[in-house]
């Protein structure tokens, strides 16, 4: 029998629909939906919310029953963008509010001011056009600052890179220390993690694939997962790691995974916490 479980009232196992334009997004979030997930997780930048929003329209699911995420492009953070750019995602979608909204980023290059979009952002919130809020890739400075600008609004999560080859303690640490959970982004290393041979031997012991090894570790770890693939056999064997439970030896040698790859990374992003 599957668990669904939740961490901070999220599904535990999404579907990311990044680098998937038109068909291909709208063919994977319904193969998604069909598997059994309902957790969806899309952005303006991936340029694609209509197909997800076409998806959800067409997938005969009860709207509430399905978590959706988008995300609010850091170019998106000048004055007045965040509230008309979030107004624009949710046409798209045409979902009615969202369940998370996302700041995909922090300003690119200190460009703006934390407080001037996080006062966006709370205004966006408080006109109720989401559920929740969070950030992504918002290092431990950013996420405490804006811990203090939102005052009483939560932060549901913070989405960052997560995998076996790049653990991101730092953090996940500090993150789980302040009750904030983790959302792990890029969970299957983008495809590296395709033929470990630790990953295919605890595999094997569990009648798993090295991949579903690399989503379980993640989730025993307490994170949420949201592995993209545009193939249908694939989608289902993703969500199907949820029924892998890893033993704590297991679980030691797979945290040794660890080799600090960080594979999203460029002069857009902040000053990574070591
Ligand atoms: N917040 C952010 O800044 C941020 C950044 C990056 C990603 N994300 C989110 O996280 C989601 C996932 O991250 P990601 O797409 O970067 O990487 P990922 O999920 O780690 O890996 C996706 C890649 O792995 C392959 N794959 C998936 N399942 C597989 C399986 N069972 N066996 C073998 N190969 C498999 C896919 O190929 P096929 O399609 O050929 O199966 C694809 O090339 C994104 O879609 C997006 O929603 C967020």
């Amino acid at each position: 029998m599957s668990m669904e479980k939740r961490v901070g009232g999220i599904l535990q196992m999404g579907y990311g629909t990044w680098n998937r334009p038109g068909d291909e997004a709208y063919s994977g979030v319904m193969w998604a939906l069909e598997a059994g997930c309902r957790h969806i997780d899309t952005a303006q930048g991936y340029e694609n919310e209509g197909d997800v929003g076409r998806a959800i329209a067409n997938c005969g699911i009860p709207r509430d029953e399905i978590f959706i995420t988008t995300k609010v492009a850091p170019e998106n953070f000048g004055p007045g963008e965040v509230m008309r750019t979030s107004k624009e995602s949710l046409e798209k979608l045409d979902v009615g509010p969202v369940d998370l909204l996302l700041l995909h980023w922090p300003a690119v290059k200190n460009e703006y001011p934390l407080e001037s979009y996080i006062s966006q952002f709370a205004e966006v919130y408080d006109a109720g056009m989401t559920k929740n809020i969070g950030v992504s890739n918002f290092t431990i400075p950013l996420i405490d600052e804006a811990i203090k600008l939102l005052g009483d609004r939560k932060i549901m999560v913070n989405q960052c890179e997560i995998h076996v080859y790049m653990q991101n303690r730092p953090i996940v640490d500090h993150c789980q220390s302040i009750g904030i959970p983790m959302t792990a982004y890029s969970p299957l290393a983008r495809g590296a993690v395709v033929g470990d041979p630790l990953l295919a031997e605890i595999g094997e012991t569990h009648n798993a694939t090295g991949e579903q090894i690399a989503l379980a570790f993640l989730m025993a770890e307490g994170h949420i997962v949201i592995p993209s693939s545009g193939k249908k056999d694939r989608i289902i064997s993703n969500y199907e790691a949820r029924n892998v439970e890893l033993s704590d030896a297991e679980m030691v040698r797979l945290r040794g995974l660890e080799k600090g790859m960080r594979l999203v990374n460029g002069d857009w992003c902040p000053v990574w916490d070591v």
